[in-house]
């Protein structure tokens, strides 16, 4: 493998994965990327020219992602619209992006005899209790709440269907909630942590007693080389880092970090269909393909996240204000 496809590499999670691949391998990349409100050029302009390159375009582009597809020798799949509060506003770009955008893709893929890796959600799953002593594991049914979860359990599927129907050589990936450097300020830890750069009170939805299973970003990338490396075409791997905490327990980290009082925050109006609980299974892809977490401190990996914010203020304030007046206008 020299060459990889990498689709929503300007955002988040993609980004981070990009920078891993230029430090960890020789492999080259393109980013193809639409530049949504959630991408940033700043997030990969200092990577080496000779080794990635950004074509600006939608997955949706049958053509252009023909093209790219068949000129390279692996797809890794990041590109979605990914933030639950936008998909129960508008459901359709997540209709077009998530499910459109991945049927396009592995068409190509099938044409074209590529080996096709899928990034997906642990939100397939639906929720648990906060006291089921069962995590999410391969096996579990898909039960997906929200506009968002729904369609990446739709795309989930397509990639399912187009292994068995076509053969296509692809492999999925469903992870639980990521945190660290270049998380778009929308996002709950992000959004909290410039709230009180900015002197300003974090925003609980609802009892704050929701649970997610942090994951930094640096282990979501090294799971997902693994996976492309070393997976079973065919199969599903669950990527988590045992970090399941409590909102508010997340907030009460960001406000002693801040050296503010436990109580300084505001509780603000629920979230519709608000999952309670994610909790992921990692143990297939730790027995399996011999993965690790080499990040699993959250206390400190919060840390470092806030200094990167603190650091990196030109990077996050272009986008503070026009999230913040989004949230306001639904009472968040
Ligand atoms: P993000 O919103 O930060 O980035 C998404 C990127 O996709 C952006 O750069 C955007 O411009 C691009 N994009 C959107 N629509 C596109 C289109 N039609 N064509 C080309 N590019 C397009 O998202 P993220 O948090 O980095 O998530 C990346 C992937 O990981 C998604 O598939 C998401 O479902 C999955 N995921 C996210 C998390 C998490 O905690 N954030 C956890 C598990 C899985
Ligand atoms: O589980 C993986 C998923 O994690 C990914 O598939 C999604 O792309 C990603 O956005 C994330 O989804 P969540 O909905 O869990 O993330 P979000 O950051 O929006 O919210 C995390 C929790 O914090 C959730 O319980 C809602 C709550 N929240 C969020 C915001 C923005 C707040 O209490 N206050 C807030 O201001």
């Amino acid at each position: 493998m020299h060459s990889v496809l990498v689709t929503g590499g300007a955002g988040f999670i993609g980004s981070n994965f990009v920078r891993h691949l230029i430090s960890t391998t020789d492999l080259s990349v393109t980013v193809l990327d639409k530049m949504t409100y959630a991408a940033s050029r700043e997030s990969i302009a200092d990577l080496p020219e000779d080794r990635c390159r950004l074509v600006v375009g939608d997955i949706v582009d049958a053509a252009l992602v023909d093209e790219l597809v068949a000129s390279h020798d692996a797809v890794v799949h990041f590109a979605a619209e990914s933030h639950n509060d936008n998909s129960l506003n508008d459901p359709s770009p997540f209709v077009q992006t998530n499910l459109v955008g991945t049927f396009t893709l592995l068409e190509a893929a099938r044409k074209h005899d590529v080996r096709f890796h899928h990034i997906s959600t642990d939100e397939v799953y639906g929720d648990l209790e906060l006291d089921d002593p069962n995590r999410f594991t391969e096996a579990t049914a898909y039960e997906p709440s929200s506009p968002y979860s729904s369609t990446k359990a739709g795309s989930d599927l397509l990639v399912r269907a187009w292994v068995r129907s076509f053969g296509v050589r692809a492999t999925i990936s469903n992870c639980s909630n990521n945190y660290g450097p270049y998380q778009h300020v929308e996002k709950f830890i992000p959004r909290q942590i410039t709230q009180l750069i900015d002197g300003l009170r974090p925003r609980l939805y609802g009892d704050g007693l929701n649970v997610r299973d942090w994951i930094h970003v640096e282990d979501h990338s090294s799971a997902v080389l693994t996976i492309l490396t070393k997976g079973e075409i065919g199969q599903t791997y669950l990527i988590g880092a045992d970090g399941e905490k409590n909102n508010l327990e997340v907030v009460r980290a960001l406000l002693e970090a801040f050296g503010r009082d436990a109580d300084d925050f505001d509780h603000v109006t629920d979230r519709p269909g608000h999952d309670r609980r994610y909790a992921i299974d990692s143990t297939k892809l730790r027995t399996e393909l011999g993965w690790q977490p080499q990040f699993g401190d959250f206390s400190s990996g919060l840390a470092d996240t806030v200094q990167w914010y603190r650091d990196n203020e030109s990077w996050w304030r272009p986008a503070k204000a026009a999230t913040e007046s989004m949230y306001a206008a639904q009472g968040q």
